[in-house]
């Protein structure tokens, strides 16, 4: 059964963030130090997560990530994750990781079928890694890596392309792509660092970091997208990976847009650029039964904005986005 919103799009894949605290302090997602962290009290418990993933499912929402702030935080993630995989209508489970915790669960993933990671990592060199994530944790986050590809666990890595901060790693990065199956994606920074202050100017957007690639690496050459693909991808002969590139800011995703969220305290969006259009967490608590709560969910999925991202490119005050990613969950 696929589940329809309002402007015929499916909605097939939620992303969930089971938490907004992070071990790292990336600079394009929060301040050096740290946003305020939600009370514990004020996270859904595993047990609500499971709830509210079983009734999606069971309208058709099949795709499930796990995002956060870093999931690894909350504490025995893993458990949470048994039960997911379990969950009648669940396909595909899959999760956004920083890889600082990750790599002594990588086993565990494999054998529990997890159907691809997705590892934040902007650079591969260590002293920059600490200038980007203001941490020193750049020799587990390389475990993690390796330990994904030696399970064979499908793997992408997420490098979001910062002006005077990265661009040197660039071209290593595509490099791994030649001798590891891996995809690494190329992202535009997004305003979403948790400091009103700092509106970041689109130095290396789409068409400049396709520039810059094809420039190095002539042979590189549009491969199809699958599905409500985020990534625009490209392949390189000879290497066993793949490259994309993810036009966050820049393009709409809106016209196929199949996905919702669910922040860690609960709140549902239907669009990205929404403040949040149902309290999940209060419907929960407040003992209404599953056929209340799917009606509730089902009234917001009939009322989904068509294009927020033109919404909020055209306000005309343009203000900073002042949310951090670590709480919407990327
Ligand atoms: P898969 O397509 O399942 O591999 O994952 P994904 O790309 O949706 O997820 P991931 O968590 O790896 O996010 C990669 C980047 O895409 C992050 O920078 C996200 O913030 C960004 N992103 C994800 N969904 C959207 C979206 O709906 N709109 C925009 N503009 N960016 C998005
Ligand atoms: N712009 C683009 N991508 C971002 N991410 C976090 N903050 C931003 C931002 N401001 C990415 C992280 C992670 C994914 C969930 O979102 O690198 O891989
Ligand atoms: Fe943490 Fe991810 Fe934000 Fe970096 S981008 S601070 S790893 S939540």
């Amino acid at each position: 059964m696929t589940l329809y919103d309002n402007h015929n799009r499916p909605l097939t894949y939620v992303r969930l963030a089971v938490t907004d605290r992070c071990n790292l302090r990336c600079f394009y997602c929060m301040p050096a130090e740290g946003i305020q962290y939600l009370p514990k009290r004020e996270l859904l418990t595993f047990e609500e997560i499971e709830r509210t993933i079983a009734l999606l499912a069971r309208l058709g929402i099949s795709k499930v990530r796990l995002t956060g702030g870093e999931p690894f935080v909350r504490m025995d993630l893993m458990r949470l994750i048994r039960n997911l995989v379990e969950t009648p209508g669940v396909n595909d489970l899959h999760i956004t990781t920083n890889g600082v915790l990750t790599a002594p669960h990588v086993a565990e993933l494999k054998r529990l079928g997890i159907a691809s990671v997705n590892l934040s990592l902007d650079t591969l060199n260590a002293e920059r890694f600490k200038l980007i994530t203001r941490r020193a944790e750049f020799g587990p986050v390389m475990r993690t890596l390796e330990l994904l590809l030696k399970h064979d666990i499908p793997t992408k890595i997420n490098a979001v392309v910062m002006e005077g901060k990265n661009i040197e790693d660039i071209l290593p990065l595509v490099e791994l792509t030649r001798q590891q199956a891996v995809e690494v994606r190329f992202i535009e920074e997004m305003p979403f660092n948790g400091e009103g202050s700092h509106y970041p100017t689109l130095h290396w957007n789409y068409a400049r970091i396709h520039s810059y690639l094809k420039e190095h690496f002539p042979d590189l050459h549009k491969i199809p997208d699958p599905a409500n693909a985020t990534a625009t991808q490209y392949a390189i002969p000879g290497h066993k990976g793949t490259v994309g590139i993810i036009a966050a800011f820049s393009r709409t995703f809106c016209g196929t847009c199949n996905r919702i969220r669910i922040t860690a305290q609960g709140t549902l969006k239907t669009c990205l650029y929404d403040e949040g259009v149902l309290d999940i967490r209060q419907l929960l608590r407040s003992g209404d039964s599953d056929d209340v709560i799917t009606e509730k969910l089902l009234q917001v999925f009939r009322q989904r904005p068509k294009d927020g991202f033109e919404a909020e490119a055209s306000r005309s005050n343009h203000l900073p986005a002042h949310e951090s990613m670590s709480t919407i969950g990327g």
